[in-house]
Parts: structure tokens; sequence; C-alpha cells
């Protein structure tokens, strides 16, 4: 198939490239000229795992190819993606702005039928305001359908994500474009859902709203673990073996971040609150979310007391193991939390230090081996589940500290163990 992704974020790119990947031919549009180029020089503006190498592979098979012009890859194509950002707006609704800007280009810029296909994750409805939208700006009056695809990737394993779906979400209006939709996902072996277009975008909102909820639902159970010494890990275990609860998405943390669970909760809330319903249970979630942070940070300041000039190493910036991503990360929220209390910090990203620099105050000393993050430090912190953390040489830390104490904000080491080797070690819900 001949297919045009328009915008070259986590999840363009990434789609378009695992397009590629399986034969299609595919054309990657954005209007960041810097950006273009770079990606046609080779270079990638993201960390992926995979996603570099499957790039300049498909690159030179000449499967996969960049522009800033949505006139190029709308011509050059029969099914058109729109994946561009949908960021939230002060009130928690989702700014379409983007959406609509772009399906407009998309209408100027077509002369034969094409298939219109949304990706970015959007609010329920938003497929009816681009067909409306398409269909007045469109000088040539084709025809076209408009399609609601929701993409589920998560960062970190987009690639594998993509290659490998749960299932796919097509959303239509009319059965022309759902063999064409077939024909593009049929080298992936998914199960693909064929829908209504409103179903289609209510799902992607209500399932990542449902595994936010997951995550508050375990981090819930680990305060109620620390009041009465059970332990979170045990409940998690014991409870995720029942196949209809599962034990994925049960790890409680110090809360969950991201582009995707905090926006999308927010947006969910907004066009419940604008149909009608007030969903009390999601807004819940995100005070649960809100208050693990908050949590965590008291169980820091009772123990260490006063933070002024202490000196606290943090592993991890990055919302999750796996990216360089820092928006909405808990570990920078922590970091500035704590630094807001005077806290002197020592910190360590495997990927993220670059993009956490500017979201972090003056002042913070970046150590480039995790080994050397404890150096004269009265606390270490574990902020980011990244697995390479479990192999911190602790014996070192341990040496190199004022009093080893350990705050686990992702419960990455054995509690007993860690009292053994003289640890003070405080994790979530243990
Ligand atoms: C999420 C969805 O998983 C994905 O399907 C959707 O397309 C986009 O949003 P992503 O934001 O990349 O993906 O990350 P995810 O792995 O879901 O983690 C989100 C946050 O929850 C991270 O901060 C992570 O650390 C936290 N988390 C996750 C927990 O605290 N506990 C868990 O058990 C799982």
């Amino acid at each position: 198939m001949k297919i045009a992704i328009i915008g070259t974020g986590y999840v363009g790119l990434v789609t378009g490239t695992c397009f590629a990947e399986v034969g299609h031919d595919v054309i990657c549009v954005d209007n960041d000229k810097s950006k273009v180029e770079m990606l046609q020089g080779g270079g990638i503006p993201i960390y992926e795992p995979g996603l570099e190498e499957m790039v300049k592979k498909n690159v030179e098979a000449g499967r996969l190819r960049f522009t800033d012009s949505t006139n190029e890859g709308v011509e050059a194509s029969d099914v058109v993606f729109i994946a561009v950002p949908t960021p939230p707006q002060p009130d928690g609704s989702v700014d379409l702005s983007f959406i609509e800007k772009v399906a407009r280009e998309i209408a100027g810029a077509m002369t034969s039928y094409k298939i219109i296909v949304d990706k970015s994750t959007v609010p329920v409805k938003t497929g009816d305001k681009v067909a409306e939208t398409i269909k007045r700006y469109c000088q040539a009056k084709v025809e076209f359908d408009v399609v609601s695809n929701p993409e589920f990737l998560r960062e970190g394993f987009a690639v594998d994500d993509l290659m490998n779906p749960d299932r796919v979400v097509v959303g239509v209006m009319s059965q022309r474009p759902v063999v064409a939709m077939k024909e593009i996902y049929e080298p992936f072996k998914a199960p693909i859902i064929v829908t209504d277009i409103n179903s289609a975008e209510l799902i992607k909102h209500a399932a990542n709203s449902f595994l936010a909820l997951k995550i508050s639902y375990i981090n819930a159970i680990s305060a109620i673990c620390e009041a009465s010494g059970a332990n979170v890990t045990e409940v998690a275990n014991g409870i995720g073996m029942d196949e209809r609860i599962g034990r994925r998405f049960l790890n409680a943390s110090l809360g969950f971040g991201g582009s995707c669970f905090p926006k999308d909760l927010s947006a969910f809330i907004a066009i419940s609150d604008e149909l009608g319903y007030d969903f009390a249970l999601l807004k819940e979630v995100q005070r649960i979310n809100a208050d693990q942070m908050s949590r965590f940070v008291r169980k820091i300041t009772d123990t260490l007391w006063v933070l002024k000039e202490k000196k606290i190493g943090v592993l991890g910036l990055a919302f999750k193991q796996n990216t360089d991503d820092t928006r909405m990360s808990p570990a920078v929220e922590l970091c500035n939390r704590l630094a807001a209390e005077g806290a002197e910090l020592r910190v360590h990203d495997p990927k993220a230090m670059e993009k956490a620099r500017p979201l972090l105050p003056e002042g913070i000393t970046y150590v480039d081996d995790m080994n050397d993050v404890a150096e004269g430090c009265d606390a270490l912190v574990i902020a980011t589940e990244w697995p390479i953390f479990t192999e911190l040489d602790l014996e070192k830390a341990r040496k190199s500290m004022s009093a080893p104490i350990m705050f686990d904000g992702r419960n990455l080491f054995d509690p007993q163990e860690m009292e053994k080797l003289g640890w003070t070690y405080k994790s979530i819900g243990r």
C-alpha cells in the first residue's frame, strides 16, 4: 500500500517505519524542516530501542522517505495517517488545532479518493469533525473516507508493540475503506476489530484510563499494605494470577506519568463532562496518583527530617524505563519537589539526562556513571524502573554515603536482602 504519515513524533515515526518494514511504501511528513533534514540524514530525534536500525534499513530499501510537504505526501499515497500531537489545554480538554490544521492541508492537497486515518489520540466524535472539515476545504470535491485507528504502543517497547499488536482497532463510517485497512495490517497477523468510528475513538481513552486505574488501584493497596504490614508485591502476585485481573500493570510505584496516561485521563474526564457524565471514578484515579507522589516525598522527609543541604542521589529521570522521554515524568517531579525543599541533588539516567535538564532547577549535579551517584549522599532514591539499576554496585554506594539509606520508588530491590546488606531500605507498600 502507498501510505503517508503526517507527523513524525513517537507514534508517526514508529508507525511509518513498521509499515515500511512489512513492505508498504511509506512517506513521512513533518512541518519541522530541521527534523525532516535530520531524518533524511539518517538521524533519529528520539531514543526508542530498535528504531534507528529499522529506519536505516527501510530508507536504504527505498520503502521509507521523509518530506516537509503535505502535498507531496498526499499525492504519493492512497491512505493518509494523521499522527500529530493532541496536547492538553489548561482545563484538561484536548487541543485539536493540529488535527484541524492537518485536515485542512490534506483536503487542499487531495485530487483523488483518499482514506484519511486518525492515529492521534482524540476525544470521541473527532472523526465527524475531521470529515466535515475535509469536505468543507476540499476544492477538488473528490470522495474520501475518514477512519479511526488508535495506536496502543508503549514508549520504550514501541517497535515491538507495533510489530506484534494484541489487536488492531479500525473505526469506520462506511465499509469502503475496510479492505485497504485490512491490507495494511494483514502482515502484522493480529485480530482486526472493525467497528464504528465513535467506538474506536472511545476504545483508546477507555483502554488508557483503565490501565491508569489499575496502577492507581495497586498504589492505593500499597498505602494499605504500609499501614498494615502487608507486602504489595505479594498482593499483586496473588490477585494477578486470577486471569480476569492479570498481573501486568500492577506494579506499585511513586505514580504513573508520561505523555499519555495523565493527558488521556484529563481528556476523558473532560469529554465525559461535556457529554453530561461526571466520571468521578477517573478523578479519583488522578487523586490517588498525586497522593502517591506526596506519600513518597513524605517518606523521605519523615526519615531525613530537614532536606535543606542534604545530598540526595536520584537514579532515573525518564517517566519509565527504556526511554529518554521526560514529559510528565514522576522522577522529574520528585527532583523538583526535593530541590524545592533545599536538597542538593546528584542525578543519573541512562538516556534522559539531556531532556530532563531544562525541566530541572539550576545547581543539580548530573552524574555519568550510575555507580558514582551515591558519592557523599545522605540518601539514594530510585525514581525510574530502569532494569540496569538492579545492577548497581550496592557495596560501593553504601560505603560512599554518609548513611546508607535508600528510598526505592519502583520496588527494584528485595527489602530483606537490602537490610542484610546494611541498608535502611524504604520502598512502596512493603
Ligand atoms: C501508555 C499505554 O501503555 C499505551 O498502550 C498507550 O498507547 C500510550 O500510553 P506509555 O505512556 O508509553 O504507554 O507507558 P506505560 O508503559 O503504559 O507506562 C505509563 C506510566 O505508568 C509510566 O510512568 C510507568 O512507570 C507507570 N507504571 C506502569 C507503573 O507505575 N506501574 C505499572 O505497573 C505500569
